[in-house]
């Protein structure tokens, strides 16, 4: 399939993708996830593949076949998404961060299965780390970050407000309410945000906004280089 592509756009560059979600264990036998299907993810890791990048797919639990020719690096929780795509940070010259990470996790897993008792059980979580965050206070002028937000309300506003916090380069805004968009399904309709303003994309397959994402990456990241 590689080899049906004569243009290799990202050849040379490293790239690295995060998919899926993440599982938090309560117990030995129980965890929280969310229903990221890991599938906009692995789109871009192959797209980038298709042209010419080494990538490197950094994922949590996912039914989805590996990617030929790419670094695999499974993981489940939030903590070890984080530590595994922060050995890879600095030798990336893109990075997406399309994974549905928890933003809580249980402040302890019991190590034996949590018994049933009478009553209401009450479950605390303590904050995860906010990985996006780091990784683009951490950025270098010559590598770009790109993030998504997934919304349900103010869309655009929200997504900015992540595009700053996180000091991103570029993110990619989701809204639940979309028809054709979000969890499980081959189609997403999306609006990118960069410092430079607001583009919203028609409907389309994954595989095909993969490309439409890299290529705008591509564009901010050689703007980078030529200053
Ligand atoms: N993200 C991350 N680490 C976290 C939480 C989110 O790296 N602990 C990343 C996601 O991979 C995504 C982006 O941040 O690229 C936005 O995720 P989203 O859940 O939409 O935003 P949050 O900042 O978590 O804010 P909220 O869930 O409250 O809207
Ligand atoms: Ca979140």
């Amino acid at each position: 399939e590689q080899a049906l592509f004569t243009e290799k756009p990202l050849s040379g560059l490293k790239v690295l993708v995060s998919a899926g979600p993440t599982q938090e264990a309560l117990d030995p036998v129980r965890y929280l996830t969310n229903h990221s299907s890991g599938k906009m993810g692995y789109a871009l890791a192959k797209a980038a593949r298709n042209w010419g990048a080494e990538v490197t797919l950094v994922h949590g639990p996912t039914t989805l076949p590996p990617v030929r020719n790419v670094a695999d690096m499974p993981v489940t929780s939030a903590q070890s998404m984080a530590e595994t795509l922060l050995m890879y940070v600095e030798d990336s010259d893109l990075i997406i961060k399309a994974a549905a990470v928890a933003d809580y996790t249980p402040i302890e897993m019991a190590a034996q299965k949590i018994k049933k008792s009478e009553g209401e059980f009450q479950l605390t979580l303590k904050r995860t780390q906010d990985i996006l965050k780091t990784i683009g206070e951490r950025k270098r002028e010559d590598q770009v970050v790109c993030g998504f937000a997934m919304e349900t309300e103010q869309l655009l506003e929200h997504a900015r407000a992540k595009l700053e916090s996180k000091h991103a380069d570029m993110i990619v805004a989701n809204d639940l309410r979309e028809h054709g968009a979000g969890f499980g399904i081959d189609t997403n309709r999306v609006t990118v945000l960069t410092a430079q303003g607001e583009e919203s994309l028609p409907i389309m397959r994954k595989e095909e906004l993969a490309y439409a994402l890299l290529e705008r990456c591509l564009t901010i990241l050689k703007e980078k280089r030529e200053k």
